[in-house]
C-alpha cells in the first residue's frame, strides 16, 4: 500500500503511477534526503518526540541504506512514488515502527525542497573549482602570450591590434564574474525550508534552527508557505549556469574561427578534434561545437522553469516537480562542458606568425595615425577625415599603410614625420595602449598579477566568496 493510502479506496492508475513518478530521476537526491533525514531524526530526539534509543536506529539504518545505495545494493520501485517515499519505505522494512516516526512534522514539500538546496550547494561548489581550473588556464596562456601581437575585432572586421593576452584575459573577468553569480545564488539559496511541513508548519515542537544548524544553513526560511513554493534559487542558478555557457560558447565560436584555414590563428590538439567519415583530410573542432551546441539546453531549462513557476498559486503544486530534471541537465551540461573546456585550451597551438601578419596588413592601424596628428594639434574629427582620405587612396593604388613611404604621407599632412613610421608597427601600437584596462604588455602583466592574487585570495573574487 502506498505510504499515503489510507484514505483511498483504489489503487492508483497504472498509467498515472509511471506519469507522476519523478523516482527514476530523484533518487539523485539519496544522499542529500538521507542527510536531512538524519538532522530531522536527531532533532526530534532533543524535543523529545522520538526517544534518543528510537533516533540512533533510525540514523544507523540511514547510514546502512545510503551505504548501501552507495554499493548499488539497492533495487529501486518505480511504485515508491519519489526518493523520499523509497527511503521512508526501506527504512520501516528495516527497522519497524521507529522508522515509521520519522517523518513526524515533516512533508515531502519541505524535504524536496531542502535536498534540493543540499544538492545545488554542492554543486556550485564543484562548478566553482572547474571555473577556478578553467581561469588557471587562462592565466597560464596570457602570460605565455604577452606579446603576441594579434588583431582586435569589432564586427568581425579587424580594427585595432591587441595581444593574445588581453583578449584571453577578457575570458577571465567573464568566468570571474560567473563565479561571483555563483556564490551569489549561494548565499541565498543558503536557508533551511525544513520544518515549513507541506505549507503551514506543524503544531508539534519541532526545532527549526537546530536542523538549520545541524545542515550548515544560514537560517531557517522565514515563511512557511515560502519555504515549500520557492524555486528563486534554481531559477538563479540555471541563470548564472546559462552565463556561463554564453561565455564558454562565444570562446568556442572564437576557437572554431581561429581553427579554419581562412583564420589560421590556431591549431587544436588531435586529442581535442575528431575527424570525418568521408573526407579524409579533415579535422574538426567537434568539442568546441558541442559546447556552443548545449549552450541551449541550459537556456531552455531556464525559461522551461520561470515558465513552471509562472502562475502557480501558493504553495507547493506538482509542477514543482519539473524543476529537478532542469537543474540536474544543466549541472550535468555545464561540467561535462568545463571538463572538456579546459584541456582543449590548454592543448590549442597558436600560430603567432598568423595573427601578427593579420594585425600588420589591413588598416589596423589607422586610429594610431589619427591619433598621430591629434598628439600634433589636429582635431579628432579632422584627423579621421585626414586618415581616411590616406586609406582610401591605399585601396585605389593597391596599396597598405605600411607600403607608403613619408612623401606620400606628407602629402595628406604636413604633419607627418618620420616618426610617424613606428606608428605603423602593430607592436608598438600595442605598447602604447598602457592605460588601465588596455592592452600593453606592461598593462596586462600587472592584470596578470592581481588576477593571481584574487585566485589566490580565497573566497575573495569580485563579487562574493564562499
Ligand atoms: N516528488 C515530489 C517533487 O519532486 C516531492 C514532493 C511531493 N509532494 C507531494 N505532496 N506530492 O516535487
Amino acid at each position: 500500500m502506498k505510504l499515503w493510502g489510507g484514505r483511498f479506496q483504489k489503487s492508483t492508475a497504472p498509467e498515472v503511477e509511471d506519469f507522476h513518478s519523478s523516482l527514476s530521476f530523484d533518487r539523485r537526491l539519496y544522499r542529500q534526503d538521507i542527510q536531512g533525514s538524519i538532522a530531522h531524526a536527531r532533532m526530534l530526539a532533543t524535543v523529545g518526540l522520538i526517544t534518543q534509543e528510537e533516533a540512533g536506529r533510525i540514523i544507523r539504518s540511514l547510514e546502512e541504506i545510503l551505504a548501501d545505495m552507495e554499493a548499488g545494493r539497492v533495487e529501486f520501485d518505480p511504485a515508491n512514488e519519489d526518493i523520499h517515499m523509497q527511503i521512508e519505505k526501506l527504512l520501516t522494512e528495516r527497522i519497524g515502527d521507529a522508522g515509521k516516526k520519522l517523518h513526524t512534522g515533516r512533508s515531502r514539500n519541505d524535504q524536496v525542497a531542502l535536498d534540493l538546496r543540499l544538492y545545488l550547494r554542492e554543486e556550485i561548489k564543484a562548478l566553482d573549482a572547474l571555473l577556478a581550473g578553467l581561469q588557471e588556464t587562462l592565466l597560464d596562456l596570457a602570460e605565455a602570450h604577452l606579446e603576441t601581437i594579434m588583431p582586435g575585432y569589432t564586427h568581425l572586421q579587424r580594427a585595432q591590434p591587441v595581444t593574445l593576452a588581453h583578449h584571453l584575459m577578457a575570458y577571465f573577468e567573464m568566468f570571474l564574474r560567473d563565479r561571483g553569480r555563483l556564490a551569489d545564488c549561494l548565499k541565498r539559496l543558503n536557508f533551511s525550508p525544513l520544518g515549513a511541513g507541506a505549507l503551514a508548519g506543524t503544531t508539534l515542537p519541532l526545532d527549526r534552527e537546530m536542523t538549520a544548524r545541524e545542515l550548515g544553513f544560514d537560517g531557517i526560511c522565514p515563511n512557511s508557505l515560502d519555504a515549500v513554493s520557492d524555486r528563486d534559487f534554481a531559477v538563479e542558478f540555471l541563470a548564472a549556469g546559462s552565463l556561463i555557457m554564453v561565455h564558454l560558447s562565444r570562446l568556442a565560436e572564437e576557437i572554431v574561427l581561429w581553427s579554419t584555414r581562412e583564420f589560421g590563428f590556431a591549431e587544436l590538439d588531435d586529442a581535442y578534434s575528431t575527424g570525418s567519415s568521408m573526407m579524409p583530410q579533415k579535422k574538426n573542432p567537434d568539442v568546441a561545437e558541442l559546447v556552443r551546441g548545449k549552450t541551449g539546453r541550459v537556456f531552455g531549462h531556464l525559461l522551461g522553469l520561470l515558465t513552471v513557476l509562472k502562475g502557480l498559486p501558493l504553495s507547493y503544486n506538482k509542477d514543482l516537480q519539473e524543476d529537478k530534471e532542469a537543474v540536474f541537465d544543466a549541472v550535468d551540461t555545464v561540467k561535462a562542458c568545463l571538463t572538456v573546456f579546459t584541456p582543449m585550451l590548454k592543448t590549442l597551438k597558436f600560430n603567432k606568425e598568423a595573427m601578427y601578419r593579420a594585425a600588420a596588413e589591413d588598416f589596423s592601424l589607422a586610429t594610431d595615425l589619427a591619433e598621430y596628428l591629434v598628439q600634433r594639434g589636429v582635431p579628432f574629427r579632422e584627423a579621421h577625415a585626414v586618415v581616411g582620405r590616406l586609406v582610401r587612396y591605399c585601396l585605389d593604388e593597391g596599396k597598405s599603410l605600411a607600403d607608403l613611404s613619408l612623401e606620400e604621407m606628407r602629402s595628406f599632412s604636413p604633419l607627418f614625420d618620420p616618426g610617424v613610421l613606428e606608428c605603423l608597427r602593430p607592436e608598438a601600437s600595442v605598447a602604447r595602449r598602457r592605460l588601465p584596462g588596455g592592452p600593453a604588455p606592461e598593462t596586462v602583466r600587472q592584470a596578470i598579477n592581481h588576477a593571481r592574487k584574487i585566485m589566490s585570495a580565497k573566497n575573495n573574487y569580485r563579487g562574493g566568496g564562499f
